[in-house]
């Protein structure tokens, strides 16, 4: 007896399969995750293959019936997997010619599994897709909320992370609101393209059966057949680009995550996580730390390396398809779930943000943040700018050596630096003045915050979120 039998493949072989190589060449304990998937194209492609007279009636109900019935057990858990049948392609299939004998084995007309797990894994992704544009587009809404209460809290705004300016903190927010509509937008572009069919390119050169892709195609809600049979099977483009979109995206939350940490800590105090989204320590009972920011920053990597190796995995590939394809799995999954998860946990987090709006007033205060304006005002007075620069240079280093702040020199102090300062400076040294005067579009007037707020709405309305 061949041992092989079970195998939809046995047909050619002598021997059994060796054991490791079985387990080792298996893929079904990850590919299983594609079970629905495989089932809905399935069922498209046997609908086709009805419609073009290859099914009879009969074959093609019982076929359709048998998948979805096994699509229950397999939502139920109790489907019986098997590494034997290597994948979730073939253990699907034995399960419906178990059920419904010789019409289960004409399922796989004009088709190999390696248009299918093509196939299976666009399907895979495009519904994936949507669920994380939907956790995108909840991220930008509850930011832009959160800036909406902070267009009026002054913090300063950093380079070098070094006091630079007096900003807005509803403006920072929006900065990284901006970010995400980048995301967003990359996502959905990256979508156009595993929109796209494989099925009916079968191993690699297409098949004899006048299949209509066409009408596949349309049957899932794919854009359009892929062109060409050879690329169908075996290009993953699809997989690399939805990685590199959730590494970017994955970049801008751990940076995100990196200014809550730095701003949640007690050497900053900028912000106030809630309990419910940090941890404590078993041994410093005063700690407080800002778990879900940190993991956010760690997992980011793992996506970084996720892309790595697709890119890799395809490299030095030959066409069509290769076994190494087997291998582009299980790290586009945890790509998937890593970002749909930190989206997640960023979009719960974020409506529990406190700002420490006097803290945040109290470091703006401090770093001199208001010497550009200072050498402005001098600008506005006829100094040339690199003049001004020096002289505000100086007032600043009186300002550290007698630990005062700009605004508390005096005239006449200001006065063996420039002739030209007089009473009104004071007003341009304040927080709320500094952020006034840089009204320039896209910049951190609360006016201008206020309107690029506005204009997020809109944004988010046209998209159909409701705001
Ligand atoms: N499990 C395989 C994969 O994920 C399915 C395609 C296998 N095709 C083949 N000719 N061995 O790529």
């Amino acid at each position: 007896m061949n041992q092989n039998e079970s195998k939809p493949w046995a047909g050619r072989f002598t021997e059994a399969t060796d054991q490791f190589v079985e387990a080792f060449t298996a893929s079904v304990n990850f590919d299983k995750r594609l079970a629905q998937y495989d089932i809905a194209g399935s069922i498209a492609h046997a609908t086709m293959l009805h419609r073009i007279g290859i099914l009879d009636e009969r074959d093609h109900a019982a076929i359709v019936q048998g998948l979805e019935t096994i699509g229950l057990e397999i939502e139920r858990d109790d489907f019986c997997w098997s590494v034997e049948l290597e994948d979730v392609h073939m253990n699907i299939e034995a399960r419906l010619t178990d059920r419904i004998g010789d019409a289960g084995k004409r399922l796989h007309t004009g088709r190999s599994r390696n248009d299918q797990v093509a196939t299976d894994t666009r399907l895979y992704l495009r519904a994936q897709i949507d669920l994380i544009l939907a956790e995108l587009l909840r991220l930008r809404k509850v930011l832009v909320d959160l800036a909406e209460r902070e267009v009026d809290t002054i913090m300063p705004g950093f380079t070098h992370l070094q006091v630079a300016q007096p900003i807005s903190l509803g403006h920072h927010f929006m900065a990284w609101y901006e970010m995400l509509v980048r995301d967003y937008d990359r996502l959905v572009d990256c979508r156009k393209r595993v929109n796209v069919m494989p099925l009916g390119a079968a191993a690699l050169a297409g098949t004899s059966y006048p299949l209509d892709r066409h009408l596949t195609a349309s049957l899932l809600q794919f854009d359009r057949p892929a062109a060409n049979s050879l690329d169908a099977v075996s290009d993953r483009d699809f997989a690399i680009e939805f990685t590199a979109v959730a590494s970017i995206t994955l970049m801008h939350l751990s940076r995100f995550s990196e200014e809550l940490v730095v701003w949640t800590s007690a050497q900053f105090g900028f912000i106030g996580l809630p309990d419910a989204f940090c941890t404590g320590s078993s041994i410093m009972p005063q700690k407080k730390n800002p778990d879900v920011p940190e993991l956010v920053r760690g997992k980011t990597g793992r996506v970084f390396g996720h892309l790595m190796s697709l890119l890799t995995l395809m490299k030095g590939q030959p066409l069509a398809y290769n076994k190494d394809n087997q291998e582009d799995k299980e790290p586009l999954f945890d790509a998937v779930d890593t970002l749909r998860n930190c989206l997640r946990a960023f979009a719960d987090m974020v409506p529990h943000l406190q700002a420490n709006r006097t803290a945040l007033r109290r470091a703006a205060l401090q770093g001199y943040a208001t010497a550009t304006d200072l050498a402005d005002y001098l600008v506005r007075k006829g100094v040339p700018f690199r003049d001004a620069h020096e002289i505000v240079g100086k007032s600043v280093r009186l300002g550290i050596e007698t630990e005062r702040d700009l605004s508390d020199l005096t005239l006449d102090e200001f006065h063996a630096f420039s002739p030209l300062i007089e009473e009104d400076v004071y007003r341009c040294l304040t927080l709320e003045g500094s952020l006034q005067s840089r009204n320039t579009f896209g910049g951190t007037a609360p006016a201008r915050v206020r309107e690029a707020i506005a204009e997020a709405r809109k944004q988010l309305e046209q998209i159909g979120m409701p705001s």
